[in-house]
């Protein structure tokens, strides 16, 4: 196995990029690496030196991506290859590192090995994808069986003038790969191979969990929906097949570069579960993202919900966050903390408040950023960027999830506002809006009018250009939050310290603390937009980082204010 320079990710900050959203740099309306690349030292300036970002490969965007058709050749939408080239070279020559979105539980419908299985029922490539053939009942054709893909609609698409069906877990353009093929693994290590040496850092493992699925393809003995459909995450998702697939990723592949793997694991992957994944000894990757901390406030399918129903359940948060934290502790696993990706809501929606966006912009980064794990920001968090404000669903139809979503519960009766709100809750267009870079039009994100429409708000200070002007910013904020958290004795303190929860029961702050060497480290974040008093008895001898000026702090107790936070160092006294 190659060293690993002692897994140089623990003290990185990452940061996520949509590059359709980022930077317009050739006034397409369409984000592109070369708009990274002009943003680069912006980026570094974040205190990140690590960057996920999600597909630029050739494809026909179906899924914005995550649908391609060729893994070797850049979208030309994002730029050309020579432009990947330069943006892995210009990063690191900033000391940043890259993370390449790497798509294998399915392909484009449009990729050759897809056309040539569809060509030749009986060639290799057939073998690369589920086939079956479908049921017939009373003269009708229906699907090999009743299971229900993730974006709303049946997991089997019928190949038109065959009684055959491919499955897809997601959009119907993007149909499974069969993992159990060894030629298929090999096409997919092979890519793998590609991007490593042409220098990439390592992968995000998109989708990863649904590698495996029951070969039996029997029926699910879930109860059905409306369309006699269920949605078993057990039939396809962390079955024990995948862990196998990724042992032989590991050593054909992995093993023999220095690189970081992130897998996308899902929502029903236990922590200790996870561990078979991404233990530090016998595990194939090195880190697995949960989705346990990203729908604590009750959203997640809460279509019957108003939007007064939905508050942050902080005691869920605590719990999750520390139930990851106790499997992966002493540097049994790494782990990646972030609040949202291109697949959540905004954060500051989520768990802040548009009200006190500054307040809580910077209580949810500090929140994040001093805990045990490789913290990953999402772009727009440093500026306080939040959900969208469209008003109407159609807005949503630019991506294939929100828009199967809407079809299904217009389907089933629900009236256009319902769907419309609870969109603009939960959908992950939320997370996709262009990059609010200045005041000019189109948010100084591109010149002509962006394909995803701009957030107003850009008008109103939210953007970077206000932020740079302000010293009392989102951004400023977190450029000095990520300099304590890099801070060598700081480090120390969260990865080696002994870590612990300051009134656990409290479900209005979220508070921790690590022990190390007589010291203490304290974080302590008030989740609320209320005044809340919270019980500190640890020592303030030094505020870190605190979002308000001065602080109402006496016999131990603090007055906090609406989303208050503070990072505080001190002695152990006695
Ligand atoms: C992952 C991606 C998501 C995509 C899906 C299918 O969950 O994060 O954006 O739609 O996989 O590739």
């Amino acid at each position: 196995m190659m060293h690993k320079e002692d897994f140089w990710w623990r003290n990185s900050i990452g940061y996520v990029i949509y590059p359709s959203a980022y930077y317009d740099f050739n006034g397409d309306g369409v984000g592109d690496l070369r708009g990274i690349v002009s943003k680069l030292d912006y980026i570094a300036s974040l205190g990140v030196d690590l960057l996920w970002i999600c597909p630029f490969f050739d494809s026909p965007m179906d899924d914005n991506g995550y649908d391609v058709r060729d893994y070797y050749h850049v979208n030309p939408l994002f730029g050309s290859d020579e432009d990947f080239r330069l943006l892995i070279k210009e990063a690191h020559a900033r000391g940043i590192r890259l993370l390449v979105d790497f798509v294998l539980n399915h392909t484009s419908d449009e990729h050759p090995l897809f056309q040539m299985a569809l060509r030749h029922p009986k060639g290799k490539e057939a073998g690369y994808y589920y086939i079956r053939k479908g049921r017939r009942r009373k003269g009708k054709l229906y699907p090999p069986n009743n299971w229900k893909g993730y974006f709303s609609t049946s997991a089997w698409k019928r190949i038109e003038g065959t009684d055959k069906f491919y499955l897809h877990l997601f959009s119907e353009k993007m149909p499974d790969v069969n993992w159990e093929n060894k030629d298929l693994r090999q096409y997919y290590y092979n890519v793998a191979r590609y991007y490593l040496d042409l220098g990439v850092d390592g992968f995000r493992l998109d989708a990863v969990s649904h590698l495996g699925k029951d070969q039996s393809f029997g029926d699910s003995e879930l109860p059905l929906d409306e369309d006699g459909m269920v949605l078993d995450s057990s039939k396809f998702a962390n079955r024990e097949e995948v862990f196998s697939y990724l042992r032989e990723f590991r050593e054909e592949v992995l093993d023999h570069y220095d690189c970081l793997t992130v897998a996308e694991a899902g929502g029903c992957l236990s922590p200790e579960d996870s561990l078979k994944m991404s233990d530090k000894e016998k595990g194939s990757i090195d880190m697995v993202f949960n989705f346990d901390c990203c729908w604590c406030n009750g959203a997640y399918g809460s279509i019957d919900k108003n939007d007064n129903e939905i508050h942050t359940d902080v005691l869920a948060l605590k719990r999750n966050f520390k139930r990851w934290y106790l499997a992966t502790k002493d540097h049994v696993s790494s782990l990646p903390l972030y609040w949202c990706n291109h697949d959540h809501p905004r954060a500051l929606s989520q768990y802040g408040d548009i009200n006190f966006r500054k307040e809580s912009g910077k209580m949810l980064i500090t929140c994040l950023l001093f805990q045990y794990g490789t913290p990953f920001l999402y772009y727009g968090e440093e500026i306080g960027m939040s959900n969208v404000t469209y008003k109407s669903i159609r807005d949503f139809d630019i991506d294939i999830s929100a828009k199967n979503a809407s079809a299904y519960f217009k389907k089933l009766g629900y009236k256009d506002d319902r769907i419309l709100s609870f969109l603009c809750r939960t959908s992950r267009v939320n997370g996709r809006q262009p990059m609010q870079w200045g005041k000019k039009r189109y948010a100084s994100f591109s010149k002509v009018s962006p394909k995803t429409k701009v957030n107003p708000n850009y008008k109103d200070g939210v953007n970077v250009e206000d932020n740079e002007k302000d010293p009392s910013s989102i951004l400023h904020y977190e450029r000095k939050a990520a300099a304590i958290r890099k801070d060598p004795d700081i480090h120390k303190m969260i990865f080696e310290g002994r870590f612990a929860y300051i009134d656990e029961a409290n479900y209005d702050v979220f508070a921790y603390c690590y022990f190390h060497k007589g010291e203490i480290l304290s974080v302590v974040c008030n989740f609320r937009s209320r005044n809340i008093e919270f019980y500190l008895p640890n020592p303030m001898d030094e505020v870190l980082l605190h979002n308000y000026d001065g602080y109402s702090y006496a016999k131990d107790r603090l007055i906090l204010r609406p989303f208050e936070c503070l990072v505080v160092k001190g002695k152990r006294h006695g």
